[in-house]
């Protein structure tokens, strides 16, 4: 296959190369699949994305898994030839050649989703009298859909409420995962509204190498996590699919719905599923789709089918929720509204996401404060200069810098990051200097959570995950 390493494989006709392009994308996800070394998955998806750059290149249209190429037309030299660091972005994978991260801009004209613009932040406070939260004035949750809707919803003194959820592949949840709940808790307070929160147990037992206990146990325990960042128990459901599925007809009822309304060429349209994909996966992305419609809930909304939803996620999570709003008219139901936030870049850099499977990509919540010391100094990505001397001359780059990016979205205070970037451009701080700072924001965050999470008891996690009526009457 060296051939086409580089992706200049000039004389394949378009099918050919669609045909090449779906069987590396297979590739990718049996080495994921069988827990391939991180070198191998990442040649195959570094192959991968050049093989879309080569089949853009030679058909002008963007590779859409399970549609071959009817209408192509060759791209002439001035067409789009500058596509190279095309970024690659969907449920599973998160790829940028680029180390400044994902080009977010892109991706909200590719995914068809809007901008958090200053006009918006702006009314979320004029409507909650609230101050936004950082996430939101930084730009880590940064697209949205329909959120104007909600805020006319709120205003109109009209219900809605919040769904988010978790795949527990891994007992360890990391930094990068607390970012939507983070973000999600912030929105229940300032809008007092109910909370459900999906753990997709069976989405990782179909995906990973799993049994279907572990899965579950894996839930249970990250249940644990996700309650220590503080969630009203009084307005918050979390369920386990395993579990709740069973257990709530209206539940399966929208998941049927939904079933009946999306073809299987749909979803392989949007999440690249193969004929040798199993029918489980198949069908999951209903399981995800049907939280979102509130007669899922009949203990929390009783029989209004109408209450609005609004979903905190990453990007990444967005091909789920297109599906969503896709057949939601068609079964009768409000389209949820979406908040989209970045990825939470690897200790590496940001070309990717922190993973689980990865150890030193990722700041773990069970970490000591001496680990979290001698991650962050040892492999954060610096964009310092490699002599302090030079350093001093031309200063540090933040758009690159790793230990400044998990400031953003850990260092509240905003006059003390303004002044961590200017001393940091200016060289005036030096990489070492920055990566204190950070261990000593850092350390506190992470031992204040794990002291929470100590005092979950096995009986409040089933007093979360009890199918129960909230503080809320409907
Ligand atoms: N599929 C998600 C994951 O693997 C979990 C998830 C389920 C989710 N429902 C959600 C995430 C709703 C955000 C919003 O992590």
């Amino acid at each position: 296959m060296a051939d086409i390493q580089n992706g200049n494989s000039c004389s394949s006709s378009p099918l050919e190369l669609f045909e090449r392009v779906t069987a590396q994308g297979e590739k990718v996800r049996s080495l994921k699949a069988g827990k391939a070394s991180t070198d191998e998955i990442d040649a195959a998806v570094k192959l991968l994305l050049s093989l879309k750059v080569t089949y853009k290149t030679a058909t002008g249209q963007d590779y859409k898994a399970g549609s071959p190429p009817v209408d192509f037309s060759p791209v002439s030299n001035n067409g789009p030839t500058t596509t190279q660091d095309e970024d690659f972005v969907d449920p599973w994978t998160v790829q940028t050649s680029n180390a400044k991260g994902v080009d977010y801009d892109k991706l909200i004209v590719r995914f068809g989703s809007s901008k958090i613009d200053k006009e918006l932040i702006n009314r979320i406070e004029r409507v909650t009298g609230k101050t936004p939260h950082h996430f939101l004035r930084r730009g880590i949750f940064f697209s949205h859909r329909d959120m104007n809707q909600i805020l006319d919803a709120y205003e109109n003194k009209k219900h809605f409420y919040l769904y988010t959820g978790r795949g527990p592949s891994s007992e360890a949840m990391h930094l990068g995962h607390l970012i939507p709940f983070i973000f999600t808790k912030w929105l229940q307070e300032i809008f007092n509204v109910p909370l459900v929160i999906q753990l997709t147990d069976d989405e990782k037992y179909l995906w990973k190498d799993l049994t279907i206990d572990k899965a579950y146990e894996y839930a249970i325990e990250n249940a644990k996590d996700i309650i220590a960042c503080g969630f009203d128990i009084n307005k918050t459901f979390i369920f386990s699919d395993l579990d709740y599925l069973g257990m709530s007809s209206g539940y399966y009822k929208n998941v049927v719905k939904v079933q009946k309304h999306v073809t299987f060429n749909q979803v392989k349209g949007i999440f690249g599923f193969t004929d040798s994909d199993c029918i489980g996966k198949i069908n999951f992305p209903a399981i995800q789709a049907a939280p979102s419609f509130s007669s899922s809930f009949p203990q929390i909304f009783k029989d209004k089918k109408d209450i609005q939803c609004l979903i905190p996620c990453a990007i990444d999570q967005d091909p789920y929720f297109r599906m969503t709003r896709d057949v939601a008219p068609r079964i009768g139901y409000l389209k949820p509204a979406l908040l989209h936030s970045v990825f939470f870049p690897a200790l590496q850099g940001a070309q990717t996401k922190m993973s689980a499977s990865d150890p030193n990509s990722s700041i773990f919540l069970t970490d000591t404060p001496k680990q979290i010391k001698t991650k962050i100094n040892k492999h954060a990505f610096s964009g310092g200069k490699d002599t302090i001397e030079e350093h001093r001359k031309y200063g540090g780059n933040c758009e690159v810098d790793v230990s400044y990016m998990y400031l953003t979205f850990f260092l509240e205070d905003d006059d003390k990051l303004e002044q961590m970037k200017q001393a940091y451009t200016s060289g005036a701080l030096l990489t070492g200097e920055l990566k204190k700072v950070l261990i000593e924001t850092l350390q506190p965050l992470i031992a204040a959570h794990q002291q929470r999470r100590k005092q979950i008891t096995d009986e409040m996690v089933k007093q979360f995950m009890t199918p129960r009526k909230l503080a809320f009457d409907f």
